[in-house]
């Protein structure tokens, strides 16, 4: 059991104390999607914040009043920075922060597999400036262990002061840090739901680490949900998204078989709706994006091979939405074809390339997947998006493509909506175009031959 009595509750108390005063200097590793508006909040409840990240971009352009996250207009940068949030690239002023919260990339490699260099490279850097009695959270998506079984060595083998992480045996104050894991659980581009109202899961490693945890988290969000470990934090986010992929998969697999059967798949989804119990609507589309649903789930896979186990949900629903990109050029190959056109040379429009609604995202993009394997079968592909003048190199894909006007869209064979934009004046579009693909039933409500669903 931790002690409560003695130096070790009086630095306890005193961190405790400045949280709860607002004046702990709270630090944001990883600037991106989750980062920035994590770091903005901190800021406007008043915590002295600073970010870190190794992109020197970022960092200029914050420090220069900048956004580059569409949905944060450059004011609420401006107005962060008068009170006092700056960014950095150098990782020595670590050791200024009470709290170090790391939100960096946990992407899948080349193998599928879960690449967790950031985290690892974000603690090689970190460790060197740790001292006793910070708090150091872990809010990347991950597989249950990572928190104990890669971040705590790498920051403990780091630090020159040999500080281990506080453990429900071993919390002496003056030789140890405090670790958890929260994760973040943010649905980009839905309103409904103000983020400080998505309640925190907060796992420390130990129970002062939670505590300081959730008073951390107390100060700027209403609910915070503690749970007995990090490996807990960390399967509750995995289940969360899991349950995503797996009840999307299961809905586009209803979807092809609506199709074949000419059932509209959304009408019956509005139906069953009106259930008051036991059915949450989930909806089909061209394929899953983003850097979560597509990339979490075989976070867990990976790590379950460990336990000699097979996780068959994830495998399946991962094969059938990993196929939904395909059946869409399909789908349009056979629109096409009731034209008396083949695709191979035919000039097909993609409207919308961020993987949802409403964002500039383009992570995992199933518009970039439909995309190459257009150009692939010999298609003449633009693309029209307004998020996106341009659509360059990626870690997947190399597309070199410029924006093309949302005009003259008779000059198109097909015009193929992938991302349903909600800026789109749908009725002009099928008006316009000779043929519509609609993959999001963007079109719900037009009568016209011009339509195909898929
Ligand atoms: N984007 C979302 O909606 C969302 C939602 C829930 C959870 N998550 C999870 O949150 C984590 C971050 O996702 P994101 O969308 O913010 O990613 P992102 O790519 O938008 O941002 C990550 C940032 O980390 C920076 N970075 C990388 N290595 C660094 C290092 N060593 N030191 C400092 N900065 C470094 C990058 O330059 C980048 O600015 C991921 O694990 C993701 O799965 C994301």
């Amino acid at each position: 059991m931790p002690s409560t009595t003695g130096p070790r509750s009086q630095t306890l108390e005193s961190l405790l104390g400045r949280i709860q005063a607002h004046t702990a200097k709270i630090g944001i590793i990883g600037l991106g999607y989750v980062g920035l508006p994590l770091a903005l909040l901190f800021n406007e409840a008043g915590f002295p914040v600073t970010g870190f990240d190794i992109d020197p971009e970022k960092v200029k352009a914050l420090n220069n009043g900048r956004s580059y996250i569409y949905r944060i207009p450059k004011t609420e940068i401006a107005a962060a920075a008068a009170k006092g949030f700056w960014a950095t690239d150098e990782y020595a002023h670590a050791k200024d922060m009470d709290a170090l919260i790391i939100c960096v990339p946990t992407p899948l490699n080349e193998y599928h597999e879960p690449d967790l260099s950031y985290i690892r490279e974000t603690a090689k850097a970190i460790a060197p400036h740790v001292h006793a009695g910070q708090l150091i959270v872990l809010e990347s998506t991950t597989y249950p262990g990572t928190t104990e079984e890669v971040l705590i060595p790498v920051l403990e083998a780091g630090n020159k002061a040999k500080l281990k992480a506080a453990r429900p045996e071993q919390d002496d104050p003056k030789t140890t840090f405090l670790v958890a894991f929260s994760p973040e659980r943010e649905d980009p581009g839905n309103d409904t739901v103000a983020r400080k109202d998505i309640p925190k899961v907060i796992g420390g490693v130990n129970p002062a680490a939670s505590e300081v945890a959730g008073a951390v988290y107390n100060s700027i969000f209403n609910r915070v949900v503690p749970v007995s470990s990090p490996a807990v934090a960390e399967m509750t986010k995995l289940l969360e998204n899991i349950y995503r992929c797996v009840n999307i998969a299961l809905v586009n697999e209803l979807k092809m078989l609506c199709l074949r059967m000419n059932i509209d798949i959304w009408e019956v989804i509005r139906a069953a709706s009106t259930k008051p119990f036991g059915f949450q609507p989930f909806y089909p589309g061209p394929g899953l994006g983003g850097h979560c649903i597509p990339v979490d789930p075989f976070y867990l896979s990976w790590k379950a091979k460990e336990f000699d186990f097979h996780t068959r949900f994830i495998e399946l629903a991962g094969e059938i939405n990993s196929a939904m990109p395909y059946n869409v050029v399909d789908a349009v190959t056979a629109a096409l074809n009731r034209h008396k056109k083949s695709l191979n040379g035919s000039k097909v429009l993609v409207l919308g390339v961020a993987y949802k609604r409403d964002i500039d995202d383009l992570r995992e993009s199933p518009a970039l997947t439909i995309i190459e394997e257009l150009q692939r079968r010999g298609a003449d592909v633009a693309y029209h998006d307004p998020y996106f003048p341009k659509v360059g190199r990626g870690r997947k894909y190399n597309l070199q493509m410029t924006c093309a006007p949302l005009e003259k869209l008779g000059q198109y064979d097909c015009v193929l909506i992938v991302t349903d934009h909600s800026d789109y004046d749908y009725k002009k579009i099928v008006q316009e175009a000779k043929l519509v693909v609609d993959s999001r039933n963007a079109t719900k409500g037009i009568e016209s031959e011009k339509i195909v669903h898929c």
